[in-house]
């Protein structure tokens, strides 16, 4: 059994997984709420958060597989990238646990964790496929080949996705994080009532661009009063999630019609996107692409997907991970 431990951002996750990476049987998420009134992920409080939750949660998520510290036989941790200070507790967790029990450990890549979601969701997926990782710090598009590689296909420019649904729905005085509070905003309104431009959309590229959206946002509210605001939300909402919608699944479909791929993954925390789900649906059962789309709960930041990860990794044997250390980038 894989004991895999994330800390990069504001969860403090750990999940067993089996050896293969197809199974996950426990996924425990501790969602810190202390930022909530910041509005945004606060680096130092992430940090302290992971360091009162983590052993509380690795104890459930051997509790829930039913599975004792003993039928562990390797340790997996995010090691990269994300915040320095949140991931140094994941790692010097999982090295405490690895080395007490002279267990190798596997350090694993946050965005190749993402797209390993996509092999729990479907245990029959083989690559190559194309991904695209949409969460609050990436958005990029990568070819993964036969060896499960991730070659970069195109990226943001500026924001990430979900950095543009948090930073829209800041501005529209939803909660956070903004994409589910979008969503909810956008319930009843028009996606097309207003416009927002969708960046680098005719650019013959796999890139993006959302800091435009944003601005586009700020003008249209400048013009509002108080009253208005309220009336025109969900209209507001709906356009700008339809935009975001719009820039991802565009440069999606083109990545799979220029790479030829058979398949395509969708991940990272905007995976979770309803309207992005569907309207990837509907477009890939036109084109005959295989779509995977892991379940919400494997798109946001989870422990189980770094298990998955670290199934087909390569661990570094007792005890010279030691030394390891966590990197931001
Ligand atoms: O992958 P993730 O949990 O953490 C990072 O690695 O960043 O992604 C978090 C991002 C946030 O920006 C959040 O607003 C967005 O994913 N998100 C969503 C949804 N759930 C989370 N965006 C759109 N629709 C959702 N349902
Ligand atoms: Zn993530």
């Amino acid at each position: 059994m894989i004991l895999a431990i994330e800390t990069s951002c504001d969860d403090t996750c750990a999940a067993i997984v089996e050896p293969d990476g197809r199974l996950t049987l426990s996924n425990v998420v501790h969602t810190q709420t202390e930022h909530a009134r910041y509005g945004g992920v606060v680096p130092e409080v992430a940090s302290r958060a992971h360091l009162e939750r983590l052993d509380g949660v690795v104890e459930k998520a051997l509790s829930d597989a039913d599975v004792s510290l003993g039928e562990v036989d390797r340790v997996a941790v995010t090691t990269r990238p994300g915040l320095i200070g949140a991931l140094l507790v994941g790692v010097a967790a999982a090295k405490g646990l690895a080395y007490a029990r002279k267990l190798p450990l596997v350090p694993v890549n946050h965005l190749e964790g993402h797209v390993a979601a996509a092999y729990l969701a479907d245990p029959t997926l083989e690559p190559p496929f194309v991904a695209l990782i949409a969460s609050g710090g990436h958005t990029a598009l990568y070819a993964v080949d036969e060896d499960r590689r991730m070659n970069l296909l195109g990226e943001t420019l500026d924001d990430a996705a979900g950095e543009a649904l948090d930073k829209g729905a800041r501005m529209l005085g939803l909660g956070f994080p903004g994409g589910p509070a979008i969503s909810r905003a956008a319930r009843d309104g028009g996606e097309g009532r207003y416009e927002f431009p969708v960046g680098l959309r005719d650019k013959n590229n796999l890139d993006f661009s959302f800091s435009g959206l944003k601005t586009s946002l700020l003008y249209k509210l400048k013009s509002m009063d108080r009253e208005q605001l309220e009336e025109e939300l969900p209209h507001l909402a709906a356009s700008y999630e339809a935009a975001v919608v719009e820039a991802l699944s565009r440069k999606l479909l083109r990545a799979i019609d220029l790479d030829g791929a058979p398949a395509a993954v969708v991940a990272g925390g905007v995976a979770a996107n309803a309207s992005l789900r569907r309207k990837l649906e509907r477009e890939c059962a036109k084109t005959g692409t295989r779509l995977v789309v892991p379940p919400p709960e494997l798109c946001t930041d989870n422990a189980a997907m770094i298990g998955a990860a670290a199934a087909h990794s390569a661990a570094i044997a007792y005890p010279d991970y030691l030394s390891l250390n966590a990197r931001s980038v």
